[in-house]
């Protein structure tokens, strides 16, 4: 009698356990550690293969879709999401949760035929054909509702999928497009922002060689060497028509999927990318993820890359990236060794992949994916980097990969809710950036590296910086340096101005205030709007092909690539160098001020300076700043030290980019999280690439 009912029970509970394992929704793991996962590339049969192995490296997230529309929808209107969900399950069975990459970065060829007109123009007015990728023009009103269209269908389909947990927007956004629609929508912009076109005439003087326009649809839409203040709306347009584009699939995604589900999008192009403003695309989405491919592949066209991980350049793009939603982030894409588009793709060392990682992670990354599990048979990327070769077995890094999961385990439990935190900034503004690419003056005035360079020096002193754009939250800093502000508005004049007055020691680079909002000159001369406040204006710029020295107060030193000739306005505007002999124009004249102002204090730094004088000088800002120091570990060079703060603890993430072993005392005992049965030490020593990661209670 009693048989029957226990066998009801427990097969009741087993259904019931089941049903809630595949209803309840995970959660997104601390460390999220994944890859790039194409399912419709591989037999079904393989999938589970593939996923057993990606379970034992560690990895606890795939991320997939993001090109597969030909897949998803193989003819007009005839949807195929069945694997995908079956995709999604088996990652599931494995322990992995899942994010979404939406395919709208290829177009599928019976589209591309059926509406050409959805195809990306280039500037020489070339229309692209099917073959590649990212060949759809953004501006396409009718390629926006074909996405819309699948979007929404996939947000109904997945939007409550519990092993769901994220989306990506299509991939890497990157090329804008020159047709006729695209034209018409700048017409549009420009008309909506000016109103009229007297307005726009007069702001950006097209009197000067004829531009005046008397019909929107005159107005040309380039990025040769045209009108200022004609290049720098075309960037905000790009940045616009981006986030509209963007904006199309967040909301149809925001009908139908879970809360719970973030939305993303991976930006490419090496962090510094400067198509279009990135703090504005970020401003719209849950989190921001970037593709980390610095380091992996010698490429000689850019500076970018020596075939290896330049942990200073990579430390300082983290922290752009951190900046445009001043929070953690996600790294949707590392390369497992290897890239296939550098001139040589050499592979990062032994060790070099999960220093990379770690890295990252120290600086914010609360996510790390690589680009891509199982190197495809076809397409244009046969060479690329991978997991796993064709075969489905691993490939030599594939150990490494495996032993940062084991880590990636160990703690994140420990890093979650913590992150970098930071009392200095260094500005960063797309607006400036753009104006000086339009005409840098000097091809000696490289502004990232110079920006590089405040970076370098002041993370030396403080162990951290963040790098913002001046729309961001800057109160929480007492010290903000702005390298190269060249745009300056009045209202941005204000807020710095009332940031100042509050307290903040503000340091203005040289360029700053140039230009006002169209590009167009400050009529006040440098620094425009911010003249009052500075109390000294720039009589003369100068692009120097010798160093000058300069001396003064704040140390000594040599100025380089870049000179201004100041002229104090205020009786207060103390000097704090001048330019010694060497050059008639600038001898004995001010080459930087700085005054007093509320609770606050305004610098202006008329010079691009030496590196040693750099170190010098962040150390002086950084002292006048009150900037906490007490949590900075000194350490050999090359080794790289980040610190990130939870609510009661602080974990240093230690890398050892040096060529040699090399030995790191610590403040105090800290806990080694990496090590088995989480010792104390005191101090640690780290192989070449070796990595630490060691934390301890704060105390409030
Ligand atoms: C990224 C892209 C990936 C892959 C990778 C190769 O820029 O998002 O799809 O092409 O490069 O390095």
């Amino acid at each position: 009698m009693s048989y029957l009912p226990h066998c009801f029970v427990f097969v009741f509970i087993f259904l019931t356990a089941r049903a809630s394992a595949e209803t309840t929704p995970q959660s997104i793991p601390p460390l999220m550690y994944g890859s790039a996962w194409y399912p419709e590339q591989w037999p079904e049969a393989e999938w589970d293969a593939d996923l057993v192995r990606m379970q034992a490296a560690g990895l606890n997230m795939v991320r997939i879709g993001e090109f597969a529309w030909s897949s998803l929808e193989p003819a007009e209107g005839r949807y195929d999401f069945d694997w995908m969900e079956r995709a999604v399950a088996a990652a599931a069975k494995r322990g992995m949760v899942t994010i979404i990459g939406t395919p709208t970065d290829t177009p599928p060829a019976w589209m591309t035929t059926k509406y050409p007109e959805i195809l990306r123009v280039d500037e020489t007015g070339a229309r692209l054909q099917h073959g590649s990728r990212r060949h759809f023009s953004i501006g396409s009103e009718k390629y926006r509702q074909l996405c819309r269209a699948i979007v929404e269908r996939l947000a109904v389909r997945f939007g409550k999928n519990p092993h769901v947990v994220a989306w990506q927007i299509g991939n890497e956004y990157t090329e804008d497009s020159f047709d006729p629609e695209s034209r018409g929508r700048f017409h549009r912009w420009l008309e909506k922002k000016y109103g009229t076109l007297e307005a726009l005439n007069q702001r950006w003087l097209p009197a000067y060689w004829s531009q005046t326009y008397t019909e929107w649809s005159q107005v040309p839409m380039t990025t040769g060497r045209a009108n200022p203040g004609l290049l720098l709306e075309h960037k905000r347009f790009v940045t616009d028509t981006w986030r509209d584009f963007q904006r199309n699939q967040i909301d149809a995604l925001r009908r139908h999927i879970e809360p719970r589900q973030l939305i993303t999008t991976n930006l490419g192009g090496l962090g510094w990318a400067s198509r279009f403003n990135r703090q504005h695309i970020a401003a719209d989405l849950d989190v921001i993820s970037w593709d980390e491919y610095l380091g992996s592949g010698w490429f000689d066209k850019t500076k970018n890359g020596t075939g290896h991980l330049d942990p200073l350049r990579s430390g300082a793009t983290h922290d752009l990236v951190r900046g445009w939603r001043q929070q953690n982030f996600w790294v949707m894409e590392m390369p497992p060794g290897f890239v296939d588009w550098g001139s040589v793709n050499n592979s990062l060392d032994r060790g070099e992949t999960r220093a990379m990682a770690w890295h990252a992670v120290g600086h914010g990354a609360d996510c790390i994916a690589f680009w891509q599990w199982r190197s495809a048979l076809n397409g244009q990327e046969q060479y690329h980097g991978a997991l796993v070769g064709p075969d489905g077995e691993p490939v030599p890094v594939y150990a490494e990969a495996a032993q940062a999961g084991a880590d990636f385990a160990k703690a994140g439990p420990v890093l979650a809710g913590t992150q970098p935190v930071s009392e200095v900034a260094v500005i960063h503004d797309y607006d400036s950036r753009w104006a000086i690419e339009f005409n840098p003056f000097s091809n000696r005035y490289d502004q990232m590296q110079i920006l590089m360079d405040y970076y370098r020096a002041l993370r030396g002193v403080t162990g951290a910086v963040d790098i913002v754009t001046p729309e961001m939250d800057l109160s929480r800093y007492k010290l903000v340096v702005a390298p190269s502000l060249n745009v300056v508005s009045p209202e941005l004049a204000t807020r710095l101005t009332d940031y100042v007055r509050a307290g903040g020691q503000l340091v203005l680079g040289p360029r700053t205030g140039m230009k006002d909002a169209s590009n167009a000159l400050n009529r006040e001369r440098q620094p425009g709007p911010l003249l009052p406040s500075v109390g000294a204006r720039v009589q003369q710029f100068y692009a120097l092909l010798e160093d000058v020295p300069v001396a003064g107060a704040w140390g000594a030193g040599k100025a380089t690539v870049w000179a201004e000739l100041l002229d104090r306005v205020a009786a207060d505007a103390e000097v704090t160098l001048r330019f010694g002999a060497g050059n008639d124009w600038l001898a004995g004249e001010p080459a930087a001020v700085r005054r007093s102002l509320g609770k606050g204090t305004i610098s202006y730094f008329g010079a691009v300076v030496d590196s040693a004088l750099m170190d010098e000088l962040a150390r002086r800002w950084v002292t006048e700043a009150r900037v906490f120091t007490a949590g900075v570990i000194s350490a050999p060079a090359g080794v790289k030290v980040s610190r990130r703060v939870g609510r009661d603890r602080e974990v240093y993430v230690i890398t050892n980019f040096s060529q040699a072993a090399q030995e790191i005392s610590l403040p105090g005992a800290m806990t080694d999280v990496l090590a088995d049965g989480h010792l104390e030490v005191a101090k640690v020593t780290l192989p070449r690439y070796g990595v630490a990661v060691l934390s301890r209670g704060m105390a409030r």
